[in-house]
């Protein structure tokens, strides 16, 4: 294992040993090849560039007390990829050659997954974009799939800590016909707008609210939104939020442990019904919410009173996080070993 400051990794970039590549040309996906560089050549009129013909995934390996390297559902991030791929005429990466190239990726870099029990995990971005030449606004021809990983430290140093976040009227993320459901990186840019206005006012995230009406919640930031009331876990339906794999698999564990779940539009009002709010996603697992800010209504919506996540929440967080790292048995098949 290398030499890193394991318990102090900060949730950001640092560079591995190597990352896998396959181009598509002609119609073929070329046999994936190891590279040790960290940078691309790319045409200055690759579609990539241009039309916003990128999408990507993001997911990790888990190093357990065993010592062995496990990887979570990521059949379900290769169809999310694919799905992202035919939002935007890409040419999809076949599920065998996404899982060849992620456990390669994963498996030459093994001595970068951080020990157990130091809370960190090797993320692992798939990385699909148009690298074709084309002036004029169509598809490119040509694509480069690439998995580079990097270890990343818990989100949460020093345990979970419940987030406040800001509702957000005046930007959109993604419009309801839109590209919202798949992970493309025009959905990020539009973003950001907002995320960085919250980072700045002292928000952990911004709320959006659907973007026809501004009447129900939409997404949390990178996040999936879900509320608990009344032993049911509610997280919205909507046309324009990405189908989180954390969220559909803390659904199948609320139900797993007798919880109703139910996935409907949320209005806004019913925030103030919720006895906990989170967000949830690959990076944090669950972000508790501490309090939602809606700064147009003059309306503060507060949970967590004792400034502690709520007990729902962290049953949730950790019998998914123990399954992740091995630590439970895996009732739902969700862990592949990297052998
Ligand atoms: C916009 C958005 N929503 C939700 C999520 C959570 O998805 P997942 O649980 O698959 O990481 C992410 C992160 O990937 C995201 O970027």
């Amino acid at each position: 294992m290398v030499n890193l400051d394991w318990n102090n990794l900060p949730f950001g970039y640092v560079k591995a040993d190597f990352n896998v590549r396959s181009y598509y040309r002609d119609g073929k996906w070329s046999k994936p090849e190891v590279s040790d560089s960290e940078y691309i050549n790319i045409h200055i009129a690759a579609t990539g560039l241009h039309y916003g013909q990128e999408a990507f995934e993001g997911l990790k390996a888990y190093r357990g007390k065993d010592g062995k390297i496990r990887l979570f559902r990521w059949e379900e991030n290769a169809k999310r990829l694919i799905s992202s791929a035919e939002g935007i005429k890409m040419a999809p990466v076949p599920m065998e050659l996404f899982k060849e190239a992620v456990f390669t990726a994963v498996k030459k870099n093994e001595r970068f997954v951080p020990p157990y029990g130091s809370g960190a995990s090797l993320y692992v971005r798939p990385l699909l974009y148009g690298s074709g030449a084309e002036v004029g606004v169509k598809p490119s021809k040509e694509y480069t799939f690439i998995v580079f990983v990097t270890p990343v430290g818990p989100y949460f140093k020093g345990g979970v800590k419940p987030v406040n976040m800001l509702i957000c009227r005046d930007v959109d993320r993604a419009a309801p016909l839109g590209t919202g459901t798949i992970k493309i990186g025009g959905n990020y840019a539009a973003s950001l707008k907002a995320i960085v206005r919250a980072h700045d006012e002292g928000f952990g995230n911004v709320l959006f609210l659907d973007a026809k009406e501004k009447k129900y919640v939409d997404e949390c930031g990178p996040a999936n939104f879900f509320g608990i009331k009344n032993n049911t876990y509610v997280t919205p339906l909507s046309g324009s939020i990405l189908p989180s794999i954390t969220n559909k698999s803390l659904i199948t564990i609320a139900e797993s442990m007798g919880m109703k779940t139910e996935r409907r539009p949320i209005p806004v009002e019913e925030l103030a019904e919720f006895e906990e709010t989170g967000a949830c996603g690959t990076a944090a697992v669950i972000s508790p919410i501490l309090k939602i800010v809606d700064a147009d209504e003059g309306k503060i919506y507060e949970y967590c009173k004792d400034g502690k996540p709520g007990q729902v929440s962290m049953k949730l967080f950790n019998k998914l996080v123990n399954i992740q790292y091995g630590d439970e048995a895996d009732p739902f098949g969700w862990i592949s070993i990297v052998e």
